[in-house]
């Protein structure tokens, strides 16, 4: 493997009115917003809307990194308490049996020490943001709004329209899948039925690891979790994902590997276009920690208010050491700060940013 590149602010390209598209994304999402808040009498989540995992549990960082692995939160073997949002990617409460797209993993680490960006000073929460896939369908802000205008005009769709859309893509990608490609197109309503603890979750996106740049991915590592994915699955109700979190998380722990990709190579592992997948055989992921989540009560009332609702996972809650990088980021970073808080007031729920494990209820 050659030497990580290392991190320097002009790795960046900031785009000329970049903020200008930032807004018009905003613009669209909350149109999107304004729809489902109509449809189900409040707001939710402009995109991963529906949640099927709620969770606690321990981000374990490993001992005897490498140095070049040892940075930001990495920095030294510790284990840290972590909150954990499992939800599926639309801006909507869809029927699971019908309509199957990616899935998202947030994850908030808490106690965490050092400067912090400025829009997070003087808080302790490192929050990944995380989707099943390795790259995201649009490599920079500009593409994904146009992309977005088109989810957005779907919103008001009958969810019949998207079932057809969701089968006719699940063959389509399954027929991808079956000779080694695939498409992040069509995986954003033809995502194949599975359980969502047997997947891998990545931040797609690039971030600043310390004195390098990584991508993050988090890998399903337990005999249970095997066993899980050799298993068939089909949601069993409307709220099938769901189901199936609580139903394994009432008697089984699921642990996960967390491992690093540094960029080796900008020219190949380019930080301003998030759909271009870093080739693993010039930089392997190499593990750092283990996530692991205890058997629990994975949606419990008690958590709906103070994680569903209450809760902002956001890739600007970050450490100033894992700053998320590229055009995508940056538009995230006001977005999802933009919007979450807009959902909490227009709900009339107080925002709430852990110091404490001690402030989730079981
Ligand atoms: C320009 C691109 C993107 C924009 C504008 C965007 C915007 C948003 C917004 C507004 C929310 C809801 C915030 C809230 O109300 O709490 C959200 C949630 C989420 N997004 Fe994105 N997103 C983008 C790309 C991505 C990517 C690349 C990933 C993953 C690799 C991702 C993963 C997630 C996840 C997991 C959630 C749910 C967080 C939670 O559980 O609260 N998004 N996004």
């Amino acid at each position: 493997m050659r030497d990580p590149v290392r991190y320097s602010d002009s790795i960046e390209t900031i785009g000329e009115n970049e903020d200008e598209t930032f807004d018009k994304i905003i613009a669209a999402m909350a149109k999107g917003g304004k729809v489902t808040r109509e449809r189900y009498g409040r707001s939710v989540r402009t995109s991963h809307a529906k949640g099927h995992g709620l969770l606690t549990g321990e981000l374990i960082v490993a001992d005897g990194l490498p140095p070049e692995l040892r940075q930001g939160l990495f920095a030294r073997p510790r284990t840290y308490p972590v909150v954990v949002r499992l939800a599926h990617v639309p801006g909507e409460l869809l029927d699971d049996r019908k309509v199957s797209t990616p899935r998202g993993m947030a994850i908030k680490v808490i106690g965490v020490e050092g400067p912090m960006l400025p829009a997070h000073q003087g808080q302790v929460t490192q929050d990944f943001v995380l989707d099943t896939g390795k790259v995201f369908n649009a490599p920079d802000a500009g593409f994904f709004l146009g992309a977005i205008s088109a989810t957005e005009a779907a919103t008001p769709m009958p969810e019949g329209v998207k079932a057809a859309v969701s089968a006719m893509s699940r063959a389509a990608n399954a027929a991808l899948n079956a000779v080694g490609l695939n498409s992040a197109n069509l995986d954003f309503y033809g995502h194949p039925f599975n359980h969502p603890l047997t997947e891998g979750y990545f931040s797609q996106v690039a971030f600043r690891y310390g004195d390098y740049v990584a991508k993050l991915g988090i890998f399903p590592d337990l005999a249970g979790l095997r066993d899980l994915a050799a298993q068939p699955f089909e949601p069993e109700d409307e709220n099938g994902l769901r189901t199936a979190v609580t139903g394994y998380f009432r008697t089984k722990p699921a642990e996960f590997s967390v491992r690093i990709q540094l960029c080796t190579d900008l020219d190949k592992m380019p930080v301003e276009n998030a759909s271009t997948e870093w080739p693993e055989d010039e930089s392997p992921y190499a593990t750092v920690g283990r996530l692991v989540l205890p058997p629990q009560e994975a949606f419990s009332p008690a958590r709906q208010a103070a994680v569903e609702e209450a809760m902002l996972f956001c890739p600007a809650h970050s450490l100033a050491a894992h700053r998320p990088l590229g055009s995508i980021a940056r538009a995230r970073m006001k977005a999802y700060e933009v919007l979450g808080n807009a959902r909490r007031r227009e709900n009339g729920t107080p925002p709430v940013e852990p110091r404490s494990v001690d402030e989730i209820p079981a």
